[in-house]
């Protein structure tokens, strides 16, 4: 059995993360947190009340509203991983809506939101045998973390991926914007003051543009057996 240890996960958004981290963190029989979820949900939330919308963000009530945003992951045993609630309702299909993805970066860089969610991801690892991904979680989260990966892939790749994943849901969506989005997202989340979006020095990068789910799924177990 591996020992547990605390994996990071980071990269690019639609690098395939979240897939590569639940299938890597099955095998090894550790925890699977989707930080993005949380991010996403705190923007679900700031849309439900309001708080932001494409012409503005109103920063001040949603930072006073964080004390009401609960945050849990619930383990769906039929589909054998956890699923994310916003204040006990499950919100695991709604977080993910390209209206979601066009507002979470904006959300994801108020330096209040990254502490709150911050907080809780560490108290999340404090047990170890956990596999967590993100944007910063080798670089400010977990910095002490045994193994750290950085994903990448073209973006011209990773818009084709989240197009096929959007319309295979049945979401009517052209792959111009997908493809506009991811650029956007890109630009905010790395060049944001507050923790933005860098390969932490002792992370591996994995440049997954020409490998399958599958050839990267067993570099990965190679790493990890390495470790
Ligand atoms: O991984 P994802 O695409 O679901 O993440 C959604 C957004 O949340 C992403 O554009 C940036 C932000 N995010 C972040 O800033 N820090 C994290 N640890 C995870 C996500």
């Amino acid at each position: 059995m591996t020992k547990k240890i605390i994996i990071a996960i980071d990269g690019f958004s639609s690098t395939g993360k979240s897939t590569m981290a639940k299938k890597l963190a099955n095998q090894l029989g550790f925890i699977y947190v989707d930080t993005g979820a949380m991010y996403r949900a705190v923007t679900l939330y700031a849309m439900q009340h309001n708080l932001v919308a494409k012409e503005y963000t109103n920063t001040e009530d949603l930072i006073a509203s964080l004390p009401q945003i609960r945050l849990t992951f619930t383990l769906n045993e039929q589909l054998g991983f956890a699923e994310m609630y916003l204040n006990g309702v499950n919100v695991e299909n709604e977080i993910r809506t390209l209206e979601v993805s066009s507002f979470v970066s904006t959300v994801a860089a108020i330096p209040q939101v990254r502490q709150k969610l911050v907080e809780e991801q560490r108290a999340m690892g404090k047990e170890k045998g956990i596999v967590m991904d993100g944007r910063d979680i080798g670089t400010v989260v977990f910095p002490e973390a045994e193994l750290k990966l950085f994903l990448t892939a073209s973006a011209k790749v990773r818009a084709e991926r989240r197009f096929k994943e959007l319309t295979d849901k049945g979401d009517n969506v052209s792959f111009e914007l997908v493809l506009e989005n991811i650029e956007q997202r890109d630009h905010i989340d790395s060049t944001r003051e507050d923790s933005p979006l860098k390969k932490a020095e002792d992370a591996i990068e994995i440049d997954n543009s020409d490998l399958s789910r599958e050839e990267q799924f067993s570099l990965i177990l190679d790493i990890v057996s390495k470790n």
